[in-house]
This record gives C-alpha cells, structure tokens and sequence, in this order.
C-alpha cells in the first residue's frame, strides 16, 4: 500500500512558470485590489473589468509550461498516493501529469453559467477570452469558474476529508493567508509529518513543521530525499 501523500499548493507553486503570487511585493493584488476584481460585488458593479482581469490571467497562463516543482509531484506518485489541494486556478500540475487535483478557488480554463452554478464549460484555448454576451444555452451570462472572495468554496468538504486521511502532509508556496484553504492544516492528524516549501517564513499555528526554506523546484527535490 503506498503512503497517502497531501500537498496543499498556492501561487508560489507556480511562480517558477512566470505566473504572478498574490502578495509578494510586485503580486497580483498590489496592481488590482481584490474589491475590484475578485469579489460578487465587483462583477455586478463593472462585469468588463472582472472579465478582462481573468481574460489577462487566462492569456498568461497559456504562455506558461509546469516547473519542474509540478514535475517532481507528479512523479512521485510512483511511489505515493498523491492528492493535490490547489488553492491555484491554473491547471499547470494536471499538465505535468498529476492525476488527483481538487481546485479549491475554481478554474481559469473554465467558465460558468450566471443563471445555473452547475452548468460549467471547458474554454477553448484558441479563443480564451470571456466577454459580455458570452452566454451559456439557457441565455444566461458566462462568469470565470473562479470562487470569489464571499463565495462559499464548494470542494472545501472534499478536501477536509482527504486531509483527515494524510500520512504526510505538504504544503508549497502558499501564504497562509486565505482561509478556508489555510484552516486544512488544523484537520492534518498531530502524528503526521508536516513538510513546508517556500523560500519565506510561514507562519502558522503548528510548531513540528519542517521547513524547506527553497523554491518550489528546489524544494521538491529536497523533499523526496527526505520523505523516500
Ligand atoms: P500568496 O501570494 O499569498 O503567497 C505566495 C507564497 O508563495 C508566499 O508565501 C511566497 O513566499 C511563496 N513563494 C514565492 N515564490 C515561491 C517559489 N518560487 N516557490 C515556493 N514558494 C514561493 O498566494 P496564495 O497563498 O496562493 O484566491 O494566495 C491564496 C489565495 O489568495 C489565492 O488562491 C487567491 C488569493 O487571493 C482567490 O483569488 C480566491
């Protein structure tokens, strides 16, 4: 039987692609605040706005390729059963190989209907832009498939259940900053090894933590030494 392996990933997973984080200095909410991008509100009050702020992001990740972070997860599946809770709404670990990925703040390369939340749609990659008009087959407007800040985060009790079950649990490039994801580290049972990638401090509420104080490439490489 192999060992249950959790990662839980965040914007510096991918930042070694060339995709922006969060809250790094030069992150993606110093340049647009979150209230105007990223919430309900937003979309009801400038829907172009929100479109074009996620159609830039979907552009971006387009040009993008997996680092060999994503590369280094997805190959230790031979020898781990892997899950991978992203907080990430780019679908660079699916591209390197991983097979079980739980989005939790949606999908850039999705969309979804205004009028029925269970009606979502594969984006066409040749024409990856979203805009007013841009309707699903009930008439209803096309949204990005992105949970929003205020937004209930659907695969919350998925991932919480797979987090119970850990042998060993992950955490790479992520502040710690946005709950609920950030709250999966207190469903991690207190005898697993808890394993930390990212080139800062971290803080969180568990003091065991073993931290890799590299980027995610690096990083993964160190952990598999430590964890094989
Ligand atoms: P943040 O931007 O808050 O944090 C990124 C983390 O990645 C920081 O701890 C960095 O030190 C670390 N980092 C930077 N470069 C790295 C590298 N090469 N390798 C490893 N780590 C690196 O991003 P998140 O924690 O992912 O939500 O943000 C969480 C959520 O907040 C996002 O999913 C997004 C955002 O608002 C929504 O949009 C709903």
């Amino acid at each position: 039987m192999k060992k249950k392996l959790v990662v839980l990933t965040g914007a510096g997973m991918s930042a070694e692609s060339g995709i922006a984080t969060f809250r790094d200095s030069g992150g993606l909410w110093e340049k647009y605040p979150i209230e105007q991008v990223a919430t309900p509100e937003a979309f009801h009050e400038n829907p172009e706005l929100v479109l074009e702020f996620y159609n830039i992001r979907r552009r971006e990740l387009l040009k993008a390729k997996p680092n060999a972070g994503h590369y280094g997860l997805a190959a230790l599946e031979k020898d781990f059963e892997i899950y991978i809770i992203t907080q990430n709404v780019d679908n660079l670990h699916e591209q390197a190989g991983s097979s079980r990925v739980i989005h939790l703040h949606g999908e850039l390369m999705k969309s979804r209907s205004t009028g029925d939340e269970s009606a979502v749609y594969d984006i066409d990659p040749e024409q990856p832009d979203l805009h007013i008009g841009d309707k699903c087959e009930k008439g209803f407007q096309l949204r990005p498939h992105i949970v929003w800040f205020g937004e209930m985060v659907p695969m919350m009790g998925e991932a919480e259940a797979i987090v119970r079950k850990a042998e060993v649990f992950v955490i790479i490039g992520t502040s710690m900053n946005v709950y609920p994801a950030a709250g999966l580290l207190r469903d991690v049972k207190m005898n697993v090894p808890v394993f930390l990638i990212d080139p800062k401090d971290v803080s969180t509420n568990r003091y065991d933590i073993h931290h890799i104080r590299k980027g995610a490439s690096e990083g993964v490489e160190e952990l598999k030494k430590l964890i094989m």
